[in-house]
């Protein structure tokens, strides 16, 4: 029986964290603690995450994280068993700070160093937080990702579809800076959808006439655009209710097509997986809470276990890496000094 206390970092986009997860062997992992420094306000004149801003804010803060996810845990370096690092996918300057990091701290207290691939935290996280067990239905939605997984190991993922262009996150993005919103979109996106009639503007339904479970969400923001454009031309600018229901108009296409992507992802996981199914989301667009009702709606009609992580796991964080570490040393893997830090790398 080994219980294992994992220090993980974070840094592969705009948020530098730091987080101490300690599992006791067969039993559910704790979070010890878990630390995130957001960077929005050092973007928030740009429009969107800085790669270099980013890199260098990380540089700068990661020790400091560290120190406090320590201290908040009451426990020092030589209390861990490891320390695991996300080593990509993500802005590479800022994932090459962690990585940087993570090895110092592992040179330097001879601790084993862990390389953990972002998504599988994201895709590891309701195993940290619900306990549940491989395999499962995994959708997995950020800024920077969407995709169904069938979960199946700590290491083995299978893909059954994702998005061809952009993510919802960032369809959310681009929409919140279309129309004069402050960023991150999403959450400012979804409060202005709550004053709006989804009704009034019809947006398309991307890919909802092909089968499988692709998604496209590059044309909203066009038909965003094209929307905005004409009452510009028309009434020479936006009322606050133009843009209340442009939002919900954008937001149902996007809680539509996800419902009823995740339907046909669901069938094709209970074709291999037909007993007990539970379905997962996390990622950022997670929080959203139009999706989230949508989703669970869809798991009541085919009889699934819907579970999503509290808000605060689903957006980017340390614990998630630290805890997918354990899952990943429990596997026996080990990473040395010559871990790399990759722009891209699918699961
Ligand atoms: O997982 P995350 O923190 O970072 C990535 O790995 O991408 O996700 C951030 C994304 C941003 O695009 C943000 O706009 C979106 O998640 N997001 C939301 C909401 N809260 C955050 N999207 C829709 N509705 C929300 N309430
Ligand atoms: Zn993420």
């Amino acid at each position: 029986v080994q219980t294992l206390t994992v220090l993980g970092l974070e840094s592969s986009c705009d948020d530098t964290a730091a987080a101490v997860v300690r599992q006791p062997d067969g039993e559910q992992a704790r979070i010890l603690s878990s630390i995130v420094h957001g960077q929005t306000e050092l973007h928030s004149a740009f429009g969107g995450v800085v790669p270099e801003i980013a890199a260098r804010a990380h540089a700068e803060k990661l020790d400091i994280c560290v120190v406090q996810a320590l201290e908040d845990a009451g426990l020092t370096l030589s209390d861990m068993d490891a320390i695991a690092v996300t080593a990509g996918p993500g802005l590479i300057g800022g994932v090459l700070s962690g990585v940087m990091c993570a090895k110092g701290l592992s040179a330097a207290t001879g601790l084993p160093l862990i390389g953990v691939n972002h998504l599988a935290g994201h895709a590891l996280t309701p195993r940290l937080t619900d306990g549940i067990a491989f395999p499962y239905l995994m959708l997995l939605v950020s800024g920077g990702h969407c995709q169904y997984l069938i979960v199946h190991g700590p290491e083995k993922f299978t893909r059954l579809g994702g998005t061809i262009d952009d993510a919802p996150g960032e369809a959310f993005d681009k929409t919140a800076r279309l129309l004069g919103l402050p960023q991150p979109g999403g959450p400012s996106v979804e409060a202005e959808a709550r004053l709006g009639d989804s009704k009034r503007f019809r947006f398309p339904r991307p890919l909802l006439d092909r089968p499988g479970c692709d998604l496209s969400f590059s044309g909203l923001k066009t038909a965003l655009m094209r929307m905005r454009d004409q009452i510009v031309a028309e009434k020479g600018g936006l009322t606050r209710q133009d843009r209340a229901d442009l939002c919900a108009g954008f937001q149902q296409a996007i809680v539509d097509t996800l419902a009823e992507k995740t339907r046909r992802a669901i069938d094709l996981y209970l074709s291999e997986q037909p007993s007990d199914p539970v379905i997962a989301v996390a990622g950022g667009v997670a929080a959203n809470s139009a999706i989230r009702s949508a989703l669970e709606t869809v798991c009541e009609e085919k009889g699934a276990r819907f579970t999503a992580p509290p808000l605060g796991l689903c957006t980017d964080n340390a614990a998630m890496i630290a805890y997918a570490g354990i899952e990943r040393f429990r596997t026996g893997a080990r990473d040395g000094l010559d871990l790399t830090a990759r722009p891209r790398w699918p699961l």
